[in-house]
């Protein structure tokens, strides 16, 4: 069977064909390509909904959310502001949480190696530092 191109079979009209369309084709649920086109033109570009508000009450109280290869933490900081960032640690892109919902107390550590971030999400403590002489945490 040849392989099927989903930009074109997905952007045909009904009845481009001369058959109505009922239902999507089989191919489309278990496509690779598809998914990522999905992803590409209609979900990353969007905006989405995390949690409602009333679900992070707390400083430190977190949701996460993961859509395609990208994972999201949402999280009330200490002037009750919600912030939105990466959930991806960026020593060596380790998540910094792994459950879908929790409360941290004032920090995030990274479990990997220790980095430590602030609620506002400024990189606060880097274990054995010294071996980064160059870094600036600020950046
Ligand atoms: S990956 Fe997070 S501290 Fe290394």
């Amino acid at each position: 069977m040849a392989e099927q191109d989903p930009r074109h079979d997905l952007r045909a009209r009904p009845g481009d064909n001369g058959e109505p369309w009922t239902t999507l084709p089989a191919w489309v649920y278990d496509h690779q390509e598809l998914y990522e086109l999905e992803l590409e033109e209609i979900f990353y570009p969007g905006w989405h909904i995390v949690c409602h508000a009333s679900e992070v009450p707390d400083a430190g109280s977190y949701m996460t959310f993961d859509l395609g290869i990208e994972h999201c933490l949402v999280i009330r900081d200490r002037d009750m502001e919600l912030r939105a960032f990466h959930n991806v640690c960026r020593h060596r892109a380790h998540p910094l949480v792994s459950r879908r919902e929790g409360k941290c107390r004032g920090r995030l550590t990274c479990p990997y190696h220790g980095w430590t971030y602030g609620l506002d999400g400024a990189l606060r403590i880097v274990p054995a530092d010294e071996s980064f002489p160059d870094m600036d945490k600020a950046d």
